[in-house]
């Protein structure tokens, strides 16, 4: 039963998912937010998250996620991940952000057997070719679940490692409720290894689904790991973290990713604590509100770091 740490863009960079790793752990495999080409080149942005990735190799298990709608773009970008020598490619058929979407991509692309068919072939031609193999992380459809079900005729012979489903429609983006159906019979004729993704936020959550489908390989968590670090660790020991050793965990994951961030940022202190209240945006070490409010409002590095620590002296 492996746990996967799901990418969410703007949350679980390069500084969150190396701290995570070495503080905390308990995941299999840490996956990376996508990249993509723009106006035919790859964002300067994701220039630097594929060297880092390609120089974190053999340090932090992870694996490189891209998203497009043309083979030409998808070819391009499995381009920049081989020639970085990664191994492995995810493929982003999840993404319900309407930018994205509209134009095809992400969540987009599952009312098209044609063109998933298409850019799949395309995607595993240039991957086989540098010796990378190849994945698949999607939702039930866009309007309607029969779109992923449509679709494993296409996915079931093609050799993907696995595919991870988050049964939700692209058109609901986050809300709402997972669609249990929708995956049971998705999981009931899809002939590669899967994995569950979707609103797993306690151990109890996780026991729940491997129990109730048992020929899973695993569960991908994104919000929940995000909300508790230390939910796959406690999954794994089958006990839960004692309160204070996770608040110190979380400080020292915290002192990681804000000493990269300070050294990197430009633009001053307002740039850098607003990156850093993202840091805080899903994690809720239970404790006190005077403390999380005043790291929402803090402008200077100074009322930020104030706050944080008395939020970790464990108020
Ligand atoms: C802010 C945000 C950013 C996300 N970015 C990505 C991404 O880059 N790639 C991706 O495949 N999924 C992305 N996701 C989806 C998550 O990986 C995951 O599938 C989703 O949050 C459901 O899992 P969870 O309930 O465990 O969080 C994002 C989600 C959110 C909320």
């Amino acid at each position: 039963m492996e746990i996967l740490f799901a990418p969410l863009q703007g949350y679980t960079e390069a500084a969150y998912r190396t701290a995570h790793h070495r503080h905390i752990g308990g995941i299999d495999n840490y996956y990376i937010p996508f990249v993509r080409l723009e106006h035919g080149k790859l964002l300067r942005r994701d220039v630097r998250v594929l060297d880092r990735a390609a120089a974190d190799r053999g340090v932090l298990p992870q694996t490189p996620q891209i998203i497009a709608s043309t083979t030409a773009e998808a070819a391009a970008v499995v381009l920049e991940i081989t020639s970085r020598g990664l191994g492995h490619i995810n493929i982003n058929m999840g993404c319900p952000f309407p930018l994205l979407a509209n134009k095809g991509k992400g969540a987009g692309i599952l009312p098209h057997p044609d063109k998933v068919h298409a850019l799949l072939d395309e995607v595993l031609d240039r991957a086989t070719g540098a010796g990378a193999t190849v994945s698949v992380k999607m939702r039930s459809g866009w309007e309607k679940m029969q779109e992923s079900m449509a679709l494993l005729e296409i996915l079931n012979p093609l050799p993907l490692t696995h595919i991870i489903m988050h049964p939700r429609l692209g058109r609901q983006g986050y809300k709402g409720e997972c669609d249990m159906e929708a995956f049971a019979r998705f999981e009931n004729e899809c002939e590669h290894p899967l994995y569950y993704n979707g609103d797993l936020t306690t151990a109890a959550d996780i026991t729940r689904i491997t129990s109730a489908w048992p020929r899973l390989r695993g569960v991908m968590i994104g919000r929940g790991l995000l909300a508790d670090p230390a939910l796959a660790l406690e999954y794994s020991q089958g006990a839960p973290m004692p309160r204070v050793a996770r608040l110190a965990a979380i400080g020292k994951i915290h002192t990681d990713v804000y000493a990269e961030y300070e050294a990197r940022i430009e633009g001053g202190q307002s740039q850098l604590v607003k990156k850093m209240q993202a840091f805080w945006e899903y994690l809720l070490p239970e404790g006190d509100r005077k403390a999380h409010k005043a790291i929402r409002k803090a402008t200077t590095t100074d009322a930020y770091l104030r706050a944080v620590n008395t939020l970790l002296a464990g108020a």
